[in-house]
């Protein structure tokens, strides 16, 4: 019998490189749901003719007859759970959307996994730790503090789904991923900094750092995120587990602006420009992750550098800015 892998938000940035991912397995078919307020079918193009992608469904997971009608008919074996509405800021203004889609929509997914006897592999963040006072690097023991009704969202998310595990047996794993960047993530919003900078670079336009520019990332390339979320979401070892995906080493912003600059293969007509914090209170200082637990576990280690990222990611970004194609700039 095939594996049948159902993954919501699979038409997002992450999601499209985890349905990547799923279609190099043999004996898998790969069924998204995906409401696209964010994501976009061009992320799927590339597979458009591979058998293996059985369906694209549009749906939100806050509709749970929809949610349930879906997921009887596909009967996933496994469930990837990356649909969430993702901006902190869009989170503030609005919780009760934040809310819906990612409270009440990882409920339903859950629930409709449970009833189909699914696993299921729920996608959390870094952003769920007390990131107030970082000392080094972050493990799964280091305390939870919601910040954000987005933050507090996933930590309900997470606690969801390791309550299944616990009162149904059922297999489950929660994943909490750094900054990730590659590819098709958009530079626009918050989170996609070097899709911004790289943007900037090839335009020539000026980058700008809030505050210092000392605030340290840790920054996790997609395809190595991807790999990470395929691994954990199918181990055994994993199941009840919390587990970290970070490359381990964090740079500074101002470090950040630098190489993307000297790394471009023309010379940048960009300066990098440091302005006022529009929340300096909130902003967290030191983001560096401990994924030794996930290597342990899993045997996975992130496998491509921050230049080679930066290089790839620049391709990308070039390439669609002359074939206009995308939509993302
Ligand atoms: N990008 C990062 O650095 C990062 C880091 C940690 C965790 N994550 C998590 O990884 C997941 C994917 O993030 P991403 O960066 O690819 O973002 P993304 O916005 O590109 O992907 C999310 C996808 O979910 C879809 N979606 C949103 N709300 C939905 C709803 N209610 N119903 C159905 N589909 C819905 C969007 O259309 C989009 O395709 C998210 O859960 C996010 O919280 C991302």
């Amino acid at each position: 019998m095939p594996e049948r892998i159902l993954i919501t938000g699979g038409a997002g940035f992450i999601g499209r490189w985890v349905v990547k991912a799923f279609l190099g397995e043999p004996r898998t078919k790969v069924y998204v749901l995906d409401d696209f307020s964010n994501g976009v079918r061009e992320n799927l193009a590339e597979f458009s003719k591979d058998p293996k992608l059985a369906e694209v469904k549009k749906c939100g997971v806050e509709n749970k007859r929809a949610v349930d009608d879906f997921v009887s008919k596909v009967k996933p074996t496994l469930c990837v759970h990356l649909a969430a509405q993702i901006i902190v800021q869009d989170s503030i203004d609005d919780p009760e959307r934040t809310f819906e889609s990612d409270v009440r929509g990882a409920f339903n997914v859950l629930e409709a996994c449970r009833a189909a006897g699914a696993r299921f592999a729920f996608m959390s963040t870094c952003m769920v730790y007390d990131l107030a006072t970082p000392k080094g690097a972050i493990s799964e023991s280091h305390p939870v503090l919601p910040r954000s009704p987005y933050a507090a969202a996933k930590l309900a998310g997470e606690q969801l789904t390791i309550s299944y595990y616990h009162a149904y047996g059922m297999p489950v794993t929660v994943m909490r991923p750094f900054n990730t960047y590659g590819p098709h993530q958009k530079a626009t919003g918050e989170g996609g900094v070097i899709a911004i900078f790289i943007s900037k670079q090839l335009d020539g336009s000026d980058f700008n750092i809030y505050g210092t520019g000392r605030q340290t990332r840790d920054f996790l390339y997609v395809e190595d995120c991807a790999e990470f979320v395929m691994r954990a979401s199918m181990s055994k070892a994993a199941e009840g587990r919390v587990l970290n995906a970070a490359a381990g080493d964090d740079i500074t912003v101002n470090g950040l602006a630098r190489l993307v600059t000297s790394e471009a293969p023309k010379r940048s007509k960009s300066k990098i420009k440091h302005v006022k914090h529009i929340h300096p209170q909130s902003e967290i200082m030191k983001l560096l992750g401990d994924a030794r637990e996930a290597e342990r576990v899993l045997g996975w280690k992130p496998k491509v550098p921050l230049a080679e990222g930066i290089a790839r990611t620049r391709a990308w970004i070039s390439e669609t800015k002359v074939s206009g194609s995308g939509g993302w700039l």
